[in-house]
């Protein structure tokens, strides 16, 4: 699988990490940084990989931080993104055939990376469910085009 993967500085280590298992795993991996634990700003890193997967350049996403919330947040702003920040297995597996997530957060100050590795693994390794699940998602990316307001 082709995937795009990125960090800011508390999630810098564990993105090394991520990247060294999946090409030991045989995926083709686009780093789009940071190249040290210098302090960055992870909405810069979320949206580089969001429109990657936005645009088709690779098939899934994987962003890292303390938590994974705040890479979550911004990667959800890029339409066509439905990213889901899963700390533990159940919600990685959940997230792929439930909501068909196409870009994964993690929180390096959450999990170890055994852990890590693991949810890895199960967000590139679980389909989609489709069926059901798919009149939910279309009315998901109904609301990228709808007005933010009531009025
Ligand atoms: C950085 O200190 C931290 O706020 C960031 O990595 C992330 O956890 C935000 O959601």
């Amino acid at each position: 699988m082709h995937i795009a993967l990125a960090a800011d500085h508390a999630g810098f280590a564990l993105k090394e990490e991520v990247r060294r298992g999946l090409e030991k795993a045989g995926h083709r991996v686009e780093d789009f940084g940071p190249a040290s634990e210098q302090r960055v700003d992870y909405p810069d890193f979320a949206s580089a990989v969001a429109r990657a997967v936005a645009g088709r350049e690779v098939e899934r996403g994987i962003l890292v931080c303390g938590t994974g919330i705040g890479m979550a947040i911004a990667a959800n702003k890029v339409a066509g993104v439905r990213a889901a920040n899963c700390n533990d297995l159940f919600m990685a597996e959940m997230a792929r055939r439930h909501n068909d997530a196409n870009v994964l957060t993690l929180g390096a100050r959450v999990i170890g990376s055994a852990l890590a590795e693991a949810i890895v693994q199960a967000f590139v390794a679980t389909p989609y469910d489709g069926g059901r699940h798919q009149d939910r998602l279309d009315k998901i990316t109904a609301l990228e085009d709808s007005p933010s307001t009531c009025s």
